[in-house]
């Protein structure tokens, strides 16, 4: 497993292959690793716990031949802990769960590190961030959604902004190592203002693989992601 190091110096950008062409996804792929992206962001989405279905297991495993950027599954699904294995054998590095998926959210945390992957927790728009209290020592990055989830291509909810830095507060009083990812409604406009509040991992699904040139889009927002910590504003 590829654990990626904790750093508030440097902003990853997560291209989401929900918005690529399934029937190429290869080439999707080389596209963004020739944009020098290290990870993808794989949408995991069952009809239930949102309104869409989209890609499971068997998608993974294949992604795990394909490439070697790492996996970041994001179960957006009931009953995630009948899932997490599957999807760390398949070759998921990093596996999140949404808070409002589970009622034990605290074992399916311990469970997914003990899989030997990171283990990340989502919260939707209507979640405050202090649902997180109890669990914020056992995660290695908090998902913020900045759209309901469900679907790509939705406009950026900024209610979202509020939680990166409430986020970001807690983990510098607690001394807490999670990052920070945000996912939903992210491109070029709204990249400088999430990493200014605290995002350190920034999915982007349409505003990458609906361009004409994925690559160029990758290293557009990392340009921006890198300015926007070093500028001050
Ligand atoms: C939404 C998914 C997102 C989605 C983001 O439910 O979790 O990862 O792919 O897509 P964009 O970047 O198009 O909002
Ligand atoms: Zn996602």
């Amino acid at each position: 497993m590829k654990r990626s190091t904790m750093t508030e110096f440097h902003v990853e950008i997560a291209p989401s292959i929900l918005a690529a062409n399934f029937a190429s996804l290869a080439d999707e792929i080389r596209a963004v690793e020739r944009g020098g992206v290290s990870m993808l962001h794989v949408d995991v989405m069952d009809g239930h716990f949102v309104p869409n279905i989209s890609i499971g297991v068997p998608v993974v495993e294949s992604l795990r031949k394909a490439t070697q950027l790492t996996l970041d599954a994001h179960l957006m699904i009931e009953h995630p802990e009948q899932y997490i294995e599957a999807f760390a054998k398949a070759g998921a590095d990093m596996i999140s769960v949404h808070q409002e998926a589970t009622v034990h959210l605290d074992r399916l945390l311990c469970a997914i590190r003990e899989l030997g992957c990171e283990a990340g927790v989502v919260i939707n728009p209507a979640t405050p961030v202090g649902m997180l209290s109890e669990v914020l020592d056992k995660v290695d990055y908090v998902l913020v959604m900045s759209v309901n989830p469900g679907f790509g291509g939705q406009k950026f909810l900024p209610g979202a902004l509020d939680k990166i830095r409430h986020l970001k507060e807690i983990r510098a009083r607690y001394n807490h190592g999670f990052r920070i990812e945000v996912d939903g409604g992210i491109g070029p406009e709204n990249v400088a203002e999430v990493v200014r509040a605290g995002a350190q991992i920034l999915v982007a699904g349409t505003s990458v693989f609906h361009t004409p040139d994925p690559a160029a889009a990758v290293r557009r927002m990392q340009q921006l992601a890198d300015e926007a910590l070093t500028t001050k504003v």
